[in-house]
């Protein structure tokens, strides 16, 4: 996924810095189900280290059914990957949490163009302690405002059968889910255009 493997491009040139403005327009502060605050904002180039730690804190099984492969840790070459946002045809938010003073990733959520039109794929993960308390919701929700301002009119996902959180999750908030013969993995997909 992402620009440099689609082969229709953008119209508009990507950008490669988020304008303040924009950061601003794109962060909030909200209230999970059980009354925790979170902000939820874009991802920034200086996240990095809150990536790794983010990455890091997850239990194996999540970070197993979200990258569908048993990393331990996470690679240079992935956390490069995960850090590759252009505010447009790859575009990441997180959720966090202030903790003795220092913020820390609960949640992120991200999409990436594919080579379908108006079509972009999907990615989120919220941290172990964190899940059930409607962050994912959130996440999806502020993911789904802005890709439907960048013009996108499709998210899809691939999820593992056996990944029955992702699987409630998905139905819970109204996406198709089809389960794939010849790969084996449950694609869901969700119309931008017609939900929201
Ligand atoms: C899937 C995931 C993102 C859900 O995030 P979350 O913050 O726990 O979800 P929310 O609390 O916002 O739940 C929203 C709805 O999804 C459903 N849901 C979420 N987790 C569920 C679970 N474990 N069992 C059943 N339903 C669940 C509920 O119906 C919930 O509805 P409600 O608001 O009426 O309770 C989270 O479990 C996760 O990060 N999993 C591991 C990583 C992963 O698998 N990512 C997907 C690969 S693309």
């Amino acid at each position: 996924m992402g620009a440099a493997a689609d082969p229709i491009g953008s119209a508009r040139p990507a950008r490669e810095t988020l304008p303040s403005d924009m950061l601003s327009e794109w962060t909030s502060s909200k209230h999970t189900r059980s009354g925790a605050e979170i902000c939820i904002r874009p991802l920034r180039p200086d996240d990095r280290v809150r990536e790794i730690q983010f990455v890091n804190s997850l239990s194996e099984r999540t970070r197993y059914l979200r990258l569908m492969t048993p990393i331990r840790f996470l690679s240079s070459q992935l956390l490069d990957q995960f850090m590759d946002i252009d505010y447009d045809q790859r575009m990441a938010f997180v959720a966090t949490t202030m903790r003795d003073g220092i913020e820390a990733f609960v949640g992120v959520v991200r999409y990436g163009r594919t080579d379908q039109p108006d079509t972009a794929e999907l990615g989120i993960t919220v941290t172990d302690g964190w899940q059930r308390d409607g962050v994912g919701r959130l996440l999806i929700d502020v993911l789904s405002r802005f890709a439907r301002h960048q013009g996108f009119k499709h998210f899809i996902g691939i999820v593992l059968p056996e990944n029955h959180r992702m699987l409630a999750f998905a139905n819970r908030l109204g996406f198709d889910a089809k389960y794939n013969r010849d790969d084996h993995l449950v694609h869901i997909s969700y119309d931008l255009a017609t939900t929201g």
